[in-house]
């Protein structure tokens, strides 16, 4: 497992497999035209948008917008990170993953973890018969019933028992696995010793089921009430959460996800049949917590104490929340009320009161502006003034989409100020209307600019850099609509030399650039393989001329105005004399 996987393997990767293959193998195509399509996997419907293109090595759905390469396919259709999807196509495939060598070991060796892993479990099955056996864990149990946990509940969660005994484990296990685990404490003077004594404990088990760290509960007031195991090899707290394993049990796409803050919230939900509830390990909830519950649902909502400090949790819930957002994913902000937290919630108010409240809770918008609104005078120009200032930098860490348009209209209305300076970003290359419209497009009429037919077809066909690197156009100074995106593809293919579209998109995954990407990829531009050349160059033939046209003109209109400094007559004069 250790090494890093290297780039040029990913791209061959993708230059070997048939993506028509793979996704037929998951989700049956059938053939219309160039495309295969079906109904799409991602979002219910009843006449097939999803469709994969074979030459781009792409799938597209033109009815929810999903897309990518044969990566991003195993990504979201078997909730897979980008290494696990990678390991499940080169098995596809037929064919090794290469390490690249690290002249360092930065981690334990498979086998390591794997031992490590093999200890989790004894240890964990070891908790859980002390819970069920032991006079001590009879107390446990005690403490448990009373707390409303049935048996089954406690089943489903392994939840065990740690004796209260400073050598339990260190007398049944391997010393030094125990260590590396992060089962004992060690001291400098002495011998190591349990770190859980005397607790309830709460196994904490990855997406694949292996049991990765523990919490610990004491059955009284004694302190600290939660022990956690530390960070090992194998436990990560900013990575995982608790009582997502058990939620994939239940259900493997549900429609929501819970954020809760605690171990016992999680169980408390799950005993009234909410399945759907995990906790953040006694951090606040990171970009890669979100990231991971994305890959299971399109919608998460946060669950705060409605007490002063829930809700400045709730408030820096935020900051990860805002760069995770992509169109598709929803979040919603649930303060609950004074004194309370789930677990105590939904035994007072069931599970009806319970669902109701999470239906109702407010979408990230509302709370977002809702929040200025509380906080700033909005029917002064000062607080209108101040509402920019202070929403703004969070708008712009939403990734480009439909929503953060939406935002932004909604700062402007706000606030009255109608000069917010939305850049003009890259995702206006990509198609505004509706999918389906645009499928039909034809290339023809007019509509479609130049500069998109040209970023297009070399998305689509990155060899056609070819005949501009011959042509050894100076494209600083040439101003147009895409032309950051146009010259940072130019740049990428220069320096990757991707052999198709779905390799060049690799090279763009986690990017801004990826979705306006994605959507040009699968722009048809009814261009057949015979033409292609022909079009992109009289696309960009006509490109360069109106921008040539149009940086004359403003060179012209300033020369008149204010007049121009040296470099710019420089310009003028080249420009006039190249007409
Ligand atoms: P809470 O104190 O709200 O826990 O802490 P809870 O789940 O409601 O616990 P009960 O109901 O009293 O049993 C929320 C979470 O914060 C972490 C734990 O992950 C806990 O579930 N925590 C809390 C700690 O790590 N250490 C502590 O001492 C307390
Ligand atoms: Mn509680």
């Amino acid at each position: 497992m250790s090494g890093r996987i290297p780039r040029e393997f990913i791209d061959e990767l993708l230059v070997r497999v048939d993506i028509v293959d793979l996704i037929d193998s998951h989700v049956p195509l059938k053939k219309t035209g160039n495309n295969f399509v079906a109904r799409c996997p991602f979002h219910t419907e009843k006449t097939p948008s999803f469709s994969v293109n074979q030459k781009k090595q792409f799938f597209y759905c033109f009815g929810c917008g999903a897309s990518g390469n044969a990566i991003s396919f195993l990504m979201d259709f078997s909730h897979l990170d980008f290494i696990e999807a990678v390991e499940d196509l080169a098995g596809f495939v037929g064919i090794e993953i290469p390490r690249e060598s690290i002249e360092y070991q930065p981690g334990p060796k498979k086998e390591d973890l794997n031992s490590l892993y093999a200890l989790m479990n004894q240890v964990a099955a070891f908790y859980a018969e002390q819970l069920r056996i032991s006079d001590e864990g009879k107390k446990a149990v005690e403490y448990l019933k009373n707390r409303g946990v049935s048996g089954d509940c406690a089943g489903d969660f392994m939840l065990g028992y740690a004796p209260d005994e400073w050598k339990a484990l260190a007398s049944r296990f391997n010393q030094k696995l125990l260590l590396e685990a992060g089962l004992l404490v060690s001291k400098e003077d002495g011998q190591p010793y349990d770190r859980f004594r005397g607790r309830i404990m709460f196994p904490i088990r990855d997406k694949r089921a292996r049991i990765i760290g523990f919490g610990g509960r004491v059955l009284d007031d004694s302190l600290p009430k939660y022990l956690n195991s530390p960070e090992t090899s194998l436990f990560h707290k900013g990575k995982e959460v608790y009582g997502l394993y058990e939620l994939l049990e239940k259900n493997t796409k549900p429609q929501k996800i819970l954020i809760v803050e605690g171990y016992m919230d999680v169980i408390a939900l799950a005993q009234f049949g909410i399945h759907y509830a995990v906790a953040a390990l006694g951090t606040a909830a990171s970009q890669a917590h979100l990231d991971l519950l994305f890959r299971f649902s399109s919608e998460l909502v946060f669950c705060f104490d409605g007490d002063k400090a829930g809700r400045e949790a709730a408030w820096r819930a935020m900051e990860s929340a805002f760069s995770c957002l992509k169109d598709g994913r929803q979040i919603r902000i649930m303060l609950l009320p004074q004194n309370h937290d789930p677990d105590s919630l939904v035994r007072k108010e069931g599970v009806d009161g319970f669902i109701n409240r999470v239906q109702g809770a407010e979408t990230l918008s509302e709370y977002f502006f809702g929040h200025f609104s509380n906080e700033l005078n909005l029917s002064e120009m000062e607080g209108r003034a101040q509402l920019i200032n202070k929403a703004k930098p969070y708008l712009e860490k939403l990734p480009e989409s439909v929503f953060k348009e939406m935002m932004f209209a909604r700062l402007k209305e706000l606030s009255g100020w109608n000069h917010l300076d939305v850049l003009e970003n890259v995702a206006t290359l990509a198609p505004k209307q509706h999918p389906k419209i645009s499928r039909k497009r034809p290339l023809d009429n007019g509509r479609l600019s130049s500069a998109r037919v040209a970023v297009a077809l070399l998305v689509q066909n990155p060899r056609l850099a070819e005949l501009l690197e011959q042509r050894k156009i100076d494209w600083s100074g040439l101003e147009f609509s895409g032309a950051p995106l146009f010259k940072n593809i130019l740049q990428t293919i220069a320096d990757k030399h991707p052999a198709n579209a779905a390799v060049l998109m690799e090279c763009y995954r986690g990017t801004t650039e990826e979705k306006p990407i994605k959507a040009l990829a699968y722009l048809d531009l009814q261009v057949t393989d015979d033409k292609t050349d022909a079009v992109f160059c009289d696309a960009v033939n006509r490109l360069l001329t109106q921008a040539k046209e149009a940086g004359l003109a403003r060179l012209l209109d300033k020369e008149k105005n204010q007049g121009l400094n040296a470099q710019e007559k420089d310009l003028l004069l080249k420009m006039l004399t190249e007409k």
